[in-house]
């Protein structure tokens, strides 16, 4: 509207002027003026490019104009932290906070490194940088919306909340806290802004089957899904050659082995703390219960997907299977594909292929894992079957850390009606199969 009206007044002036040239002579001062208003416009366009790109003005000038942007108001949260599963949920905490408060959540920065305690070395990078934006409005329509800062009209009427940390700060005061900023009195302000300490990592109010809903809009974006492309190609490549039986195609296991030392000491001392004694698996165990997997007929491809930089030894790919061909990144010849990228696309690039897997076993108390699992468990959902626990429908899973049939691993199936995410995720031994 503003540009259309911009340039039928610059057209008048034309007019204008051509009829003052046609009748009198060219008036000293007009010209001077036109003359001072074509270098501003130069000068304009060179420093600032970004107002007369369409990406620019023109985009927030029609955001602005569209209804549901009317009066709209606004969450904001600090910066998003820690490993990328961690990332996905606290930032699904942040679109629900955001939906109990009436609010849009404001875009906000993930971290593209993982250091868990040097907070200034936490490179943030955006939001969109890493999912699509656009997919992520239109398929959670209706349920959480995110919106971008230029969408902030007043950036000062802003209040500022203010959120508790450590033991004291129970779940109940956390709840009760948003519950009171759910009232009307706090709609007066266009911003509320959540500030603390990683606000989003701790308390969960929420079932199940809303974080399914977020995970289920977060699609990643075109460049990083591309090199999740060419590792899957890679990885049925490597099929097609280790099978000179079958006509069709090699299936492909994606195991996410978790047999790093730094975990082997975590996993070990949780054993201990809560009296249980499978959380940790060897890689002996792993590949014996993958070995068991009735359904999976050989030749089949196992990817590994493993922390290669934290193994001692190249012994992971030894001992599987006669049939069961296993392959890890430098195999594959994918090591350089993930090299480019910082942590966080790496680790989005593994989940997708592990998420794209023909089956999936992985360790029940890992939250990669867990996360996975839900969304395979929502594919499988989606494509009729309700609960297939094995390996009839497609997208199945197992836990290799729990021991089902015939020594095998235990299918693994989300339940969608578990009331919070930690009862499906991280401290959890609940497969429901
Ligand atoms: C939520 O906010 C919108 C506008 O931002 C308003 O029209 C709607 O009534 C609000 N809903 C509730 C339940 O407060
Ligand atoms: C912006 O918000 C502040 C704080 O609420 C208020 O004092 C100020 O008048 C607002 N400015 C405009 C232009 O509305
Ligand atoms: C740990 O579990 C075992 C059986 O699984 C039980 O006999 C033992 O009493 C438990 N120890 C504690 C401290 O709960
Ligand atoms: C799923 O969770 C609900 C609620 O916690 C529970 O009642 C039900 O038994 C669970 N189903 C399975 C198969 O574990």
């Amino acid at each position: 509207m503003i540009w259309v009206f911009k340039f039928s007044t610059f057209k008048d002036l034309l007019k204008l002027k051509y009829m003052r040239l046609y009748k009198f002579h060219v008036n000293y001062l007009v010209s001077k003026c036109l003359f001072m208003l074509v270098i501003v416009l130069i000068i304009k366009t060179i420093l600032l490019p970004n107002l007369f790109t369409l990406d620019g003005s023109k985009n927030y000038e029609m955001a602005l104009l569209k209804p549901e942007n009317v009066r709209k108001k606004f969450l904001e949260v600090p910066q998003i932290v820690w490993g990328l599963n961690n990332q996905k949920i606290a930032f699904a905490r942040a679109c629900l906070t955001a939906r109990m408060l009436n609010r849009s959540l404001l875009m906000p920065s993930l971290s593209a490194s993982l250091f868990y305690k040097e907070i200034d070395k936490l490179e943030p990078i955006s939001f969109d940088k890493v999912f699509d934006y656009e997919k992520f409005n239109s398929l959670c329509d209706g349920f959480v919306h995110l919106s971008q800062y230029s969408n902030v009209r007043n950036q000062s009427d802003v209040f500022e909340l203010q959120k508790g940390s450590g033991r004291r700060w129970t779940i109940e005061k956390d709840f009760d806290q948003l519950k009171e900023f759910s009232k009307e009195d706090y709609d007066l302000y266009e911003t509320i802004r959540v500030v603390g300490k990683n606000p989003f990592l701790w308390h969960d109010h929420w079932p199940v089957s809303d974080y399914a809903k977020v995970f289920e809009c977060l699609v990643l974006v075109g460049e990083i899904s591309q090199e999740a492309n060419k590792v899957v190609s890679k990885i049925r490549e490597f099929g097609n050659e280790v099978n000179s039986v079958t006509s069709y195609q090699t299936p492909y296991v994606a195991i996410h082995m978790r047999i790093e030392k730094d975990w082997m000491i975590h996993c070990k001392k949780r054993e201990q703390r809560s009296n249980l004694s499978d959380i940790c698996s060897s890689k002996e165990e792993i590949i014996t219960r993958v070995a068991n997997i009735a359904a999976l007929r050989p030749p089949t491809v196992l990817y590994l997907a493993v922390a290669n930089e934290l193994l001692e030894g190249n012994s992971v790919l030894n001992g599987w299977k006669e049939g069961m061909h296993p392959v890890d990144k430098k195999g594959l010849g994918v090591v350089d594909i993930y090299k480019q990228h910082p942590y966080l696309i790496q680790a989005a690039i593994d989940y997708e292929v592990c998420l794209r897997a023909d089956v999936f076993v992985g360790n029940s108390y890992s939250t990669f894992s867990s996360l996975l699992v839900l969304e395979r468990s929502q594919k499988m959902i989606k494509s009729g079957i309700s609960n297939a626990c094995g390996i009839e429908g497609r997208w199945p899973s197992y836990a290799y850390n729990l021991e089902g049939e015939s020594s095998g691993p235990r299918p693994w199936m989300t339940n969608f009606s578990d009331s919070s995410l930690q009862a499906i995720s991280y401290g959890s031994n609940s497969v429901s199969c």
